[in-house]
């Protein structure tokens, strides 16, 4: 066919089957960009022309089939009619794909999200490939919007509103075979067979699934009850005044039947939110984090742990569950076992599947005697917390270490130029410090100290993306980054609550402004001797709040002892109700944290503001939507 396309390949095979390859040029993964949408409708034209037998849509790519719309064109999007146009833009196009009169398939091997999976929902049949990487969703809530492209019309029609408005609000992705089980693919087959698989399919003539009786009531007359329940659910996670693109999904779809044109006003206030910039520019500094692992070309296979507790049992159990072989070391077998009972359970929680379960139960070896030393292309030590230990330690540990392999501590208060003097060659020791709880946090501080081989620096980022970590490079500096900026947020608190404020208010205060938990709540988490020490390290010679030193004395260290400032006897904080919060409580609490981050960039403990913000968001949850500390300080004080 005589159609010059740069990102799509129309075949037409013997067989009157046509096959549309997607290979956007210059990109190593599929986007729907806007001359890639041009190109597609020009496509369907051509084969409104020749109609085929049946059309199967599929990615030349390696990364999978498509990552979703262009990112880079939503955040130029500066004025209403330019937000309205891309909405309008893949409504009709995938509206017209949808209503081709010859059979249509979606052959989805990887990532299939956002508008991708949008795209494959106009066609009739979905074939998903059952591999590690298949995984379909719709994650632009995280960006603060809505799938506008009919996902928000086709999904609920296809597995239920019920399941599609958990997917469309949380942004959760789906495996081919849980895809599969709950109807949003029509089979799911393995690589080896997906050709034959899909024009098999595709001629088949089969009829669609047909949702249940009662789902197609959920997605009709009885809209209004799933969009209330879906409501509640949402408000206990976010506020409609921080991020209002979840309540608008619910609406689209309730009143509007997922078509976002006929509300052009929730369009603009959603395109143009300040959240949906923010999240957007998250999204950006999380590419610029995940970046630092493509800085060297190492490539860990083998870890040793060494200190089976709270960290060093979860780092362990985090990089089997990622496919490293993992040995773990303590100074018997009894305090190895309670980690394996630990993982056993994040296997099975993770991973679902048994048998995958088993085999990162099998890649995780319980080593008291430590032989994995000399195999580990990257050794971890989570000891205690004391120099002379983490020493003796380093002098045994060195000596059997691989060459190339990464020696790393993960220390949250020592100097690592105090640690390293042990070392024949101390410019290899890096800080790799993961935090609490390890399978929860994204982030992972990469610490170069004075003198460090950056090579290995480099190496120690690569190792942390390899593990589905976001590694940030930080220098080493007392409480590094993210600890530095919690303390004074975390006294301040403190201090609030002894000036007479119930805990509950000053955490109250903290969610009302976006923060995941209150930082009152956070130190009972953490443990309040753990608080206390990090305070005296970390917060410029102040007195301990009365409240923390009082607490401590009675014994109460916070839900590891069933009381501090909560009573945990039950396992989560019981609260009473919160008081009326003081206007300026939150402001003046994240006051110090702000100022903290901005000395952490002047003095380059941390590259620069937007890699302090990073950090910030997800090494401490700090409120996404205010695009991080120092984006939200400027933007309020603009
Ligand atoms: P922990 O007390 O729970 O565990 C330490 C483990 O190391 C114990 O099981 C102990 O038996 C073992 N151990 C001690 N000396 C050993 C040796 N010579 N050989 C083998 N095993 C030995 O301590 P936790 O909380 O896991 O902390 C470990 C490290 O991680 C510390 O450096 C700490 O600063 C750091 N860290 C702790 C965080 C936390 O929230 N607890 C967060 C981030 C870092």
């Amino acid at each position: 066919m005589n159609m010059s396309l740069q990102h799509w390949r129309l075949l037409v095979e013997a067989d009157g089957i046509a096959v549309a390859t997607l290979d956007k040029a210059g990109e190593s993964a599929n986007s729907l960009s806007a001359d890639v949408m041009d190109e597609f409708s020009r496509l369907l034209d051509q084969l409104d022309l020749y109609p085929p037998k049946g059309l199967i849509i599929r990615s030349g790519k390696e990364a999978g089939f498509i990552a979703g719309a262009d990112i880079g064109e939503f955040s130029q999007l500066d004025s209403p009619e330019k937000g309205r146009a891309l909405v309008e833009r893949g409504w009709n196009l995938f509206n017209r794909l949808a209503a081709v009169r010859y059979p249509t398939l979606a052959l989805v091997r990887g990532h299939c999200l956002g508008g991708g999976l949008e795209l494959a929902l106009a066609c009739r049949y979905l074939l998903a490939v059952d591999e590690p990487g298949t995984k379909m969703g719709l994650p632009e809530v995280m960006l603060g919007i809505f799938p506008g492209w009919g996902g928000m019309l086709r999904l609920p029609q296809r597995i239920g509103p019920t399941a599609a408005l958990d997917l469309m609000l949380t942004g959760k992705t789906l495996d081919a075979r849980r895809a599969k089980k709950m109807g949003l693919s029509d089979d799911c087959v393995p690589p080896r067979v997906m050709e034959a698989a899909a024009r098999q399919l595709v001629l088949s003539g089969q009829p669609r699934r047909a949702l249940p009786v009662i789902q197609r009531l959920l997605n009709g007359p009885l809209k209004g009850v799933v969009a209330r329940g879906a409501r509640k659910q949402v408000a206990r996670k976010a506020r409609p005044q921080h991020y209002p693109a979840p309540y608008a999904i619910i609406d689209l779809w309730a009143k509007h039947n997922g078509n976002a044109l006929a509300a052009p006003e929730v369009i603009d206030r959603i395109i143009h939110s300040a959240t949906a910039r923010n999240l957007v520019r998250v999204f950006h500094l999380q590419e610029r984090l995940k970046g630092f692992g493509k800085t060297s070309d190492f490539k860990a296979r083998r870890v040793h742990v060494i200190g089976a507790g709270v960290m060093g049992g979860d780092i362990a159990a985090w990089c089997a569950l990622r496919g490293m072989t993992v040995s773990l070391q303590d100074q018997n077998v009894e305090r190895i076992a309670p980690a394996i009972a630990r993982a056993g359970k994040l296997f099975s929680r993770r991973l679902r599947d048994p048998l995958r379960a088993r085999a990162a139960f099998d890649r995780l070896i319980p080593d008291p005697q430590g032989e994995g030393v000399a195999h580990a292309d990257v050794v971890i030590e989570a000891i205690f917390e004391n120099v002379e230990a983490k020493h003796a330690l380093f002098r045994h540990v060195e000596p059997r270490l691989k060459p190339g392999a990464v020696l790393a501590t993960n220390t949250s208060s020592l100097r690592l130029e105090d640690l390293c003097t042990v070392l024949q060659r101390p410019e290899r020791l890096v800080g790799i410090h993961f935090f609490n709880p390890v399978a929860m946090m994204p982030l992972v501080e990469v610490v170069e100290a004075k003198g460090a081989d950056a090579a290995a620096v480099a190496a120690a980022c690569a190792f942390v993306r390899q593990i589905d970590k976001l590694p940030l490079p930080v220098k080493s500096a007392p409480g590094f980054l993210v600890n530095a900026v919690l303390a004074p947020y975390m006294l301040a608190a403190m201090r609030a609550v002894d000036d007479g404020l119930a805990p509950e208010t000053v955490d109250e205060a903290m969610l009302a402004f976006g923060m995941p938990m209150g930082p009152i709540e956070l130190a009972d988490t953490v443990g309040l001797d753990i608080a206390m020490a990090a305070g005296k390290q970390l917060a410029d010679g102040a007195d301990a709040p009365r409240c923390l030193a009082t607490r401590i004395e009675r014994g109460q260290l916070g839900k590891k002892s069933g009381q501090g400032f909560y009573d945990w006897s039950s396992g989560r904080a019981k609260k009473g109700s919160a008081g009326q919060v003081p206007a300026d409580l939150a402001e003046r609490l994240v006051a110090p944290l702000i100022a903290r981050t901005r000395r952490l960039v002047d003095t380059g403990v941390v590259g620069d503001a937007d890699l302090a913000d990073a950090g910030v968001i997800f090494g401490t949850g700090f409120a996404p939507f205010t695009g991080g500390p120092l984006n939200f300080a400027s933007s309020t004080h603009e």
